[in-house]
């Protein structure tokens, strides 16, 4: 029984393909932050941004969920108790293998967003600086992705569940950006049980009551079989 609460980064879908942020060669150090992933930089040349937006939504359109997506899938389906995923990831894997409560704290790459009405459409797979909003015909649009410096989705929402969660489970993430990088001791402070599931130790890997490191698609799976056996 209990609720679970579950935050997922970037890890969980490196072996599905897609690379990370912040490990050697990672998308960080292929590109710079403030050009690609702030609303400065997509002021200043939205094509750039569209460009990095739309090479990672091609390559998540062809991406599949991985042992560990449908191992928190089989959790949602089999766990007596409530499971919410929320994910800083932006790829849609989670719904690939069957999740249903998924929260996107970072928004969806096969989203788009109308900055000047902020209505929300299905974004095409190339988008354009001169693309207009099906809805007020304005070209402001963007993909539907929180940037730096702005305010991540669903925060009541996520605090919430935090308060009550009896366990809170955080995988692939580096643990460097907040507010995600604090959610364990939010949880903790409510009496959560919490668990870090990653490749290596991340930068708050101190602050969880237990560490499993390896491979997500291996340290994931074992895991749930484990919490699904309580
Ligand atoms: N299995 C498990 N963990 C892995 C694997 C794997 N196969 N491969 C990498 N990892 C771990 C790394 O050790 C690292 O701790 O996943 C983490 C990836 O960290 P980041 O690249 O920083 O990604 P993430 O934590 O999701 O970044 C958070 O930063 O740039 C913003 O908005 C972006 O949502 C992103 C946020
Ligand atoms: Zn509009």
């Amino acid at each position: 029984m209990g609720n679970i609460v579950i935050l997922t980064g970037a890890g969980i879908s490196a072996e599905s393909g897609l690379g990370t942020f912040r490990d050697e060669g990672g998308l960080w150090a292929q590109h710079r932050i403030e050009d690609v992933a702030t609303p400065e930089g997509f002021s200043r040349d939205p094509e750039l941004v569209h460009r990095f937006y739309n090479a990672r939504r091609a390559q998540a359109s062809e991406a599949t969920p991985n042992a560990a997506h449908e191992a928190l899938a089989r959790l949602e389906a089999e766990h007596k108790g409530n499971v919410l995923i929320v994910t800083q990831n932006v790829d849609g894997l989670h719904q690939k293998a069957g999740s249903k409560n998924v929260t996107h704290m970072h928004g969806q790459l096969d989203q788009a967003l109308c900055h000047s009405c902020e209505h929300r459409w299905p974004a095409p797979l190339v988008m354009r600086k001169t693309d207009t909003c099906p809805n007020c015909a304005s070209p402001t649009t963007r993909p539907d992705i929180v940037w730096f410096g702005e305010i991540p989705y669903q925060m009541e929402k996520i605090s919430e569940a935090l308060s009550k969660a009896d366990v809170f489970v955080s995988i692939g993430t580096s643990g460097e950006v907040y507010p995600a990088a604090n959610f364990v001791a939010e949880a903790d402070y409510f009496g959560a049980h919490t668990v870090e599931l990653n490749l290596e130790p991340s930068s708050g890997a101190s602050r969880f009551s237990e560490c499993r490191f390896g491979p997500a698609t291996q340290v994931v799976p074992d895991w749930v079989t484990e919490e699904l056996a309580r």
